[in-house]
């Protein structure tokens, strides 16, 4: 039995905060076998500080800046090395023109994770450590802005169940290679 797996795919989630990328990634990258990156972390350990402290400390513009350099690293890693990965994405990631631009050069597959604001600002509200978090207007407000960018994705899948429905929605889509005799 061998398993086609033609180029490196570059398989990404995308979402409002909240909306489960970083557990739905884990669980897919597992059930794959490929690795899973996520991309905040990779921001966290470049930096050597949490993403509320880089907020706070260097501002929104280099915060993005850090993210732009990172997910260029992540895709060029992924690339040289041929070996598909999962990408959970930051919730602000795709709303940048320059992250898509090099997300669609590189023909990476982007799935919005969706839910429905109040379970978004349920889950948001009882962590304290996201930077764009402030109060439940200005989330909503967010979240109406991002809308337009998510409904760019690829694929667009119901996070507001648990995580293993996200994963089964996902192994549903019919993207992956197939076990070949
Ligand atoms: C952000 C979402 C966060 C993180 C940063 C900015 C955003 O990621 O990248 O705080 O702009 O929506 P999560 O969506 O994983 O919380």
């Amino acid at each position: 039995m061998a398993i086609d797996h033609g180029p490196a795919k570059l398989l990404c989630l995308t979402g409002f905060m909240g909306s489960g990328k970083s557990t739905a990634g884990r669980l897919l990258a597992r059930q794959l076998g490929w690795p899973h990156v996520d991309l905040d972390t990779s921001i966290e350990e470049a930096v050597g500080l949490e993403i509320p402290q880089i907020f706070a400390r260097q501002g929104e513009p280099e915060f993005r800046r850090i993210e732009h350099d990172q997910l260029l690293r992540v895709i060029g890693e992924t690339l040289e090395s041929r070996r598909s990965r999962v990408i959970s994405l930051g919730g602000g990631t795709t709303a940048q023109p320059q992250n898509l631009a090099a997300l669609r050069e590189n023909g990476s597959l982007l799935i919005w994770l969706e839910c429905p604001i109040e379970k978004l600002l349920a889950r948001c509200a009882q962590i304290t450590n996201r930077p764009l978090f402030r109060d439940e207007a200005s989330f909503r407000k967010l979240y109406r802005q991002r809308l337009p960018f998510y409904q760019l994705s690829d694929y667009r899948v119901d996070s507001s169940a648990e995580p293993v429905s996200v994963i089964e929605q996902i192994l549903a889509l019919g993207i992956f290679p197939k076990v070949t005799a």
